[in-house]
C-alpha cells in the first residue's frame, strides 16, 4: 500500500481488509470503484464499522465526517432513531410474507396524496428497478421502442442503461438514443432522426454526470422535449432518483422549467437507506402499467416501506428541505471562501444540496482527487468523482469542521 500523505489517519486494517476481499471479489475495478479507487488507492479507507448520524468509523478506528451519504438514500442522517424504530417495528411483525402486509397499503395511499403528478404508484428496491419499469410502461403504451436519453445520464444498473457495453449483447442499446443536454437543436435532430419511433424521454432534472458542471435543464430544452414527445404522443419520463428531495421537496416537476412527466421514478432518499424505489404514473399510463410484468421477490418487503413512510413524516414535519438547503448554502459559501482564500480556482455547481466541485484547469481531475485524498486523511469525506450530498445530520459545527479542513487542504494544494 502506498499512501500519498504520511500517516494522519492510519488505515492499516483497511487496506489489508480490502487484499482479502479483493480475492474473493471479482468486481474491485467497478463496483468497488466506489471505496478505495475512487480515488488514489491509500487515501480513503475501504471498511466500515459504524455509520451514525452524518460519521462513520472505519475498522481501523478513525471516525469521517461524510459529505456523500452512502451516495444519495442518507437523507435524515444515518440510522435515525425514528426510522429505525418504524422500520423495527414492522420487522417484528414480518417483512417478507406470502401476502403483502398493510403497510403497502398506506404507503401506497401516501405516495399517491404527496405528488400531484400521482396517481398510482408500485414499489420496487434500487431505481434501476423503476426507470427500467418506465421504460418498459412507456413502450407499452406507445406501441413504439425508441427511447431518448442525454448523452451521458445516468439511468441506471439496468442492460439498456448501462454506462459501459461490457456484457451488454451487441445492437441491445440500439433502441435508446441520445440527445445533448440542454441543447435544444440536437433534441429536434433527435426526434426528427427517430420519427414515429420514439416511445418516450427518459430525463433527469439537472445533469449530474461524473466531472461534469452540473446545469438544471433549461425551460427552452424542456419545451423541445415536449415539443416533440407530443408529435410522437410519447411519455416523459422523469428520473427524480437522485434529485429527488433534495432539489425539491415534492418533485423536480415543481422547479418552474415546464416538465410534465407522466411517469417519475424515485428511489435513494426515499427510504433513508432502507431499500425502497417507487414509480408514480398518470391515470394515462395506468391501462399500459397494468400490461407489463413487473416482479421481485422482495419488492412487497413490509420493512422498508414503514422505513419509507417515517421518512416521508419526519421530511414534511422537521421542514428537512429547507434545512439542507441552509446547511448546503453554508458549506458552498465556507468551500467557495476558502478556495479563494488559498487562491485555488474551483467551480462549485449544482443544487446546495448535492454539489459538485471541480478545480479549473484540472480535466483530469488530478488536483481535485489529491484534494479529496488530503481531506480524508485529515477526516472528512468529499467525493471527487461523484456529486456529494447534504443530509439533515449535518449540523453547522459539522460544515465549520469540514470547511476548516477543506481549507486547509487547499493552502496545502496551492503550494504544490
Ligand atoms: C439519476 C439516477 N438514476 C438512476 C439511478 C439508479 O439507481 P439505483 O442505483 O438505485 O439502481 C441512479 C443511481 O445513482 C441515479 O443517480
Amino acid at each position: 500500500v502506498t499512501t500519498s500523505e504520511p500517516s494522519l489517519t492510519n488505515i492499516t486494517r483497511s487496506y489489508e481488509t480490502w487484499e482479502r476481499f479483493r480475492a474473493v471479489n471479482p468486481l474491485g475495478g467497478i463496483y468497488y470503484s466506489r471505496q478505495p479507487a475512487f480515488t488514489a488507492y491509500g487515501d480513503f479507507p475501504t471498511f466500515i464499522t459504524r455509520a451514525e448520524g452524518c460519521r462513520l468509523t472505519d475498522v481501523d478506528g478513525n471516525t469521517y465526517l461524510d459529505f456523500v451519504c452512502g451516495y444519495g438514500p442518507i437523507i435524515l442522517g444515518y440510522g435515525h432513531p425514528e426510522v429505525q424504530a418504524a422500520a423495527a417495528r414492522q420487522e417484528a411483525k414480518g417483512n417478507a410474507a406470502t401476502f403483502p402486509f398493510e403497510v403497502l397499503l398506506e404507503l401506497t395511499e401516501t405516495v399517491v396524496g404527496r405528488w400531484p403528478h400521482a396517481d398510482w404508484a408500485v414499489f420496487g428496491k434500487n431505481g434501476s428497478d423503476m426507470t427500467t419499469l418506465a421504460t418498459r410502461v412507456a413502450r407499452q403504451h406507445t406501441g413504439k421502442e425508441v427511447i431518448l436519453v442525454a448523452e451521458g445520464a445516468y439511468h441506471g444498473f439496468d442492460t439498456w442503461a448501462v454506462p459501459f457495453g461490457a456484457g451488454v449483447p451487441a445492437g441491445h442499446r440500439e433502441t435508446i438514443q441520445v440527445f445533448g443536454w440542454n441543447d435544444v437543436e440536437s433534441v429536434h435532430d433527435a426526434f426528427e432522426r427517430h420519427r414515429g419511433l420514439v416511445a418516450g424521454v427518459m430525463l433527469s432534472p439537472f445533469r449530474h454526470d461524473a466531472g461534469k458542471d452540473m446545469e438544471f435543464a433549461s425551460a427552452e430544452f424542456v419545451a423541445a422535449i415536449h415539443e416533440g414527445l407530443d408529435a410522437e404522443a410519447g411519455v416523459l419520463m422523469l428520473d427524480d432518483i437522485r434529485a429527488g428531495f433534495r432539489v425539491h421537496a415534492t418533485g423536480a416537476s415543481h422547479l418552474g422549467t415546464g416538465l410534465r412527466p407522466d411517469l417519475v421514478c424515485y428511489g435513494k432518499a426515499m427510504g433513508n437507506g432502507h431499500p425502497i424505489a417507487a414509480l408514480v404514473g398518470t391515470d394515462a399510463m395506468r391501462e399500459a402499467a397494468s400490461g407489463v410484468y413487473f416482479s421481485g421477490t422482495h419488492f412487497v418487503a413490509a420493512t422498508p416501506m414503514a422505513a419509507a413512510l417515517a421518512v416521508l413524516d419526519v421530511y414534511d414535519r422537521e421542514r428537512v428541505f429547507d434545512r439542507i438547503v441552509a446547511t448546503g448554502e453554508r458549506l458552498r459559501r465556507g468551500i467557495e471562501d476558502a478556495a479563494s482564500a488559498a487562491g485555488v480556482g474551483i467551480r462549485y455547481t449544482g443544487p446546495v444540496t448535492m454539489p459538485t466541485l471541480l478545480f479549473d484547469n484540472d480535466p483530469g481531475s488530478e488536483r481535485l482527487v489529491r484534494w479529496t485524498g488530503l481531506c480524508a486523511r485529515r477526516g472528512v469525506i468529499f467525493h471527487p468523482r461523484h456529486n456529494w450530498f447534504v443530509s439533515a445530520a449535518h449540523s453547522d459545527a459539522d460544515v465549520d469542521e469540514a470547511v476548516a479542513v477543506a481549507a486547509e487542504c487547499f493552502e496545502l494544494i496551492a503550494r504544490e
